[in-house]
C-alpha cells in the first residue's frame, strides 16, 4: 500500500524544484540525510513505511528550513509498491536519491536458526536489495537525459567482508556495493554520481546502540562526514574513524583472522541475547 501526500507546493510549482529523495527517511541515517539535505536547500521527498512519521518528520523539516516536502508511505518488504512511487516522483526533477533503506537481524543467529527464515529471507532482500535496483531504475532515466544526479547507495563496511552469524544481512550489503560500482563505471562518462557508502556503526535504532563515540558518530555527524566525500570517493566508509577501521579490516588484517574475530563477537553476542530472552 503506498500513499502520496504532497505539502505546501501545487504540482506546477514542485516540477521547478530540484528535489532529494530518501528511502527510510523517518528515522536513523535516512533521516539525517533529509535534515541535512534540507539545510542546504534541496526539496524533500521522505519515503518511508509508517504516514505518521513521515508526516511529524516532513512538518519537522519545513518549519525548520523552510523547504517544500513531499512524502510518499510505502512498505519495501513488499514488490507491488512501484508503480505508484513511480507515479508520485513523476514530473519531480531529482537532483540526489539516498537509497537508505534497510534492515538487519535481531541478533546475530545461524542461517537455519533465524526465526521464520523464509519470510525474513524475502522481506531482506526485497527491503535491502530490490528497492535499490527499483529506485534507481525510477530516478536515473531523468539524471540521465539532464546529465546530472547524485545516487548514495547506503550499504555498510558488513558488506566488505563476510559477517558470519549476519550472513543475509552481511551478503545484501556486498550486493549494493558492487551494485553501486558497477553502475558507477557505467554511468560516470554520464555525468552521473553512484556512490557506495560503507558505515561501520553508528547510533540508530538498528544498530540498538545509543551513546555516540569517536568510532560510533551520531547519524548527523557520520552524514555529514559523509556528503563531504561525494564526488571524491565511488566507494567510502564515509567518515574517517571508519575509514581508519575499513583500513585495519580489510588490507591489514589476514581474512582467516578477522573472520575468526567477526564469528566469535557474534557468537557472545548472540549467547548474551539468549540468555536475556530465557531470562524474559
Ligand atoms: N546504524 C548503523 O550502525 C548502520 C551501519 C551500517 C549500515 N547501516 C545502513 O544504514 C541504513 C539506515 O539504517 P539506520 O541504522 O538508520 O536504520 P533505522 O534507524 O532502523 O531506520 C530505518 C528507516 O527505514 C524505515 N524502514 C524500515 N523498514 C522499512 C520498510 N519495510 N519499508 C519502508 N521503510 C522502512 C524506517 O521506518 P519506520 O520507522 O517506519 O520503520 C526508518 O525510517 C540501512 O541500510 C542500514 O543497513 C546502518
Amino acid at each position: 500500500m503506498v500513499q502520496v501526500h504532497a505539502h505546501l507546493c501545487t504540482p506546477s510549482c514542485l516540477e521547478r524544484l530540484h528535489y532529494e529523495v530518501v528511502t527510510g527517511a523517518t528515522d536513523g541515517i535516512g533521516k539525517a540525510y533529509a535534515e541535512e539535505l534540507a539545510r542546504q536547500g534541496f526539496a524533500i521527498v521522505l519515503i518511508s513505511r509508517t504516514q505518521e512519521k513521515l508526516d511529524e518528520v516532513s512538518k519537522a523539516i519545513e518549519s525548520k528550513y523552510n523547504v517544500e516536502t513531499k512524502t510518499i508511505s510505502a512498505d519495501f518488504g513488499s514488490l507491488d509498491i512501484y508503480p505508484n512511487i513511480e507515479s508520485g516522483l513523476a514530473g519531480l526533477e531529482i537532483g540526489v536519491l539516498v537509497n537508505n533503506v534497510g534492515v538487519s537481524y535481531s541478533y546475530p543467529e545461524f542461517f537455519l536458526n533465524i526465526p521464520n527464515v523464509d519470510s525474513f529471507i524475502n522481506s531482506m532482500i526485497n527491503i535491502n536489495i530490490i528497492s535499490v535496483c527499483q529506485m534507481t531504475r525510477l530516478v536515473l532515466p531523468r539524471m540521465v537525459d539532464r546529465s546530472k544526479g547524485v545516487i548514495l547507495n547506503i550499504a555498510s563496511a558488513s558488506g566488505m567482508y563476510p559477517v558470519p552469524l549476519l550472513t543475509l544481512y552481511s551478503s545484501t550489503k556486498a550486493f549494493v556495493d558492487f551494485f553501486s560500482r558497477g553502475l558507477d563505471a557505467e554511468y560516470k562518462s554520464k555525468g552521473i554520481i553512484i556512490q557506495s557508502v560503507l558505515p561501520f556503526f553508528v547510533t540508530t535504532k538498528l544498530s540498538k546502540i545509543k551513546r555516540a563515540s569517536l568510532d560510533i558518530p551520531t547519524p548527523d555527524r557520520y552524514v555529514k562526514a559523509q556528503l563531504s566525500t561525494v564526488g571524491l570517493q565511488t566507494q567510502t566508509n564515509g567518515y574517517l574513524p571508519h575509514a581508519i577501521m575499513g583500513w585495519v579490516t580489510t588490507a591489514l588484517l589476514p581474512a582467516k583472522l578477522l573472520n575468526k574475530y567477526v564469528m566469535s563477537t557474534g557468537l557472545s553476542q548472540r549467547a548474551r541475547y539468549l540468555k536475556k530472552q530465557k531470562q524474559g
